[in-house]
């Protein structure tokens, strides 16, 4: 019997089939799950990661509201060309805050996970605004009602809670002064020693930004969403990081 026809049997007996195929499926799965059980941790450590403030918060709620994710991913691939053109490859500890994660798979518009910093805050809103005004090819929608819609921070307080409750370490005096630092971070001239003192500094020693970010007096979803944006891998040095496997 040669070694097809042995196959044979196998092929045409469905139970056997079906056990022998689990057999296999069960031996692969364990493979690939049990050294987890082994790892110290998962997520490999790294400085200046801190939760965000109650305005960012507020900013990746309207990011999410806003369908963002569908034509935007927020995880750089550990592939060449993704490392030349946006930076760094994301690490699981970037996105150790975000319930639930922005990772996304569609890409209409560039990856956003390390957006931060790169424009200034005028040019964000005037991309918001009008997309096409600084990017003439852009086919991203116009956001400009962000800036007519007015936010008081009615129940950040709750949004900072329920982010605590899924895990988030968010300190008891964080919640209590969830809307306290909510308007103090697009308030330059007021004051936001408090905020930065929770908030404390990045790997890099800057503390949070605090500004009118979309350069009206009114505080809005304008501001909120790009002072999310203005934080977005923004946190950690990766000047002194070293994967585990180089250590
Ligand atoms: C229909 C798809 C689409 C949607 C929805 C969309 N975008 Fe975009 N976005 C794009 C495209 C395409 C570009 C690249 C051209 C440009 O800069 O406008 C872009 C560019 C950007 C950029 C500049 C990135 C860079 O590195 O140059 C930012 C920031 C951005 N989008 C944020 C957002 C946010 C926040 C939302 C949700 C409020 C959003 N986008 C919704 C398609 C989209």
């Amino acid at each position: 019997m040669g070694i097809l026809d042995r196959h044979k049997a196998i092929e045409t007996h469905a139970t056997l089939l079906m056990v022998l195929s689990l057999l296999v499926v069960s031996i692969g799965g364990i493979v690939q799950i049990v050294p987890l059980f082994y790892l110290e941790n998962t997520i490999e450590k790294v400085e200046g990661m801190r939760p965000y403030t109650p305005l960012e918060l507020a900013g990746r709620n309207i990011y999410i509201r806003e369908g963002c994710y569908g034509c935007h991913s927020q995880m750089i691939r550990p592939m060449r060309d993704e490392v030349e053109r946006y930076g760094h490859y994301s690490l699981a500890a970037e996105s150790m805050y975000d319930y639930p994660f922005q990772w996304g798979s569609k890409r209409t518009g560039p990856d956003l996970a390390r957006v931060g910093g790169r424009y200034s805050d005028e040019w964000h809103v005037d991309h918001f605004t009008y997309a096409r005004d600084v990017v003439p090819e852009s086919v991203m929608p116009p956001y400009g009602f962000l800036l007519r819609n007015v936010i008081d921070g009615e129940y950040i307080q709750d949004v900072v809670k329920t982010n605590r409750m899924v895990g988030v370490p968010y300190s008891d005096e964080m919640v209590e002064n969830a809307l306290a630092d909510f308007t103090a971070q697009a308030d330059p001239l007021g004051d936001y020693d408090g905020l930065e003192a929770r908030y404390g500094e990045d790997a890099f020693g800057t503390p949070v930004n605090v500004r009118n970010f979309d350069g009206h007096a009114d505080l809005t979803e304008m501001d909120a969403l790009i002072a999310y944006m203005q934080v977005l891998g923004t946190m950690v040095d990766f000047s002194t990081f070293t994967p585990v496997a180089n250590r």
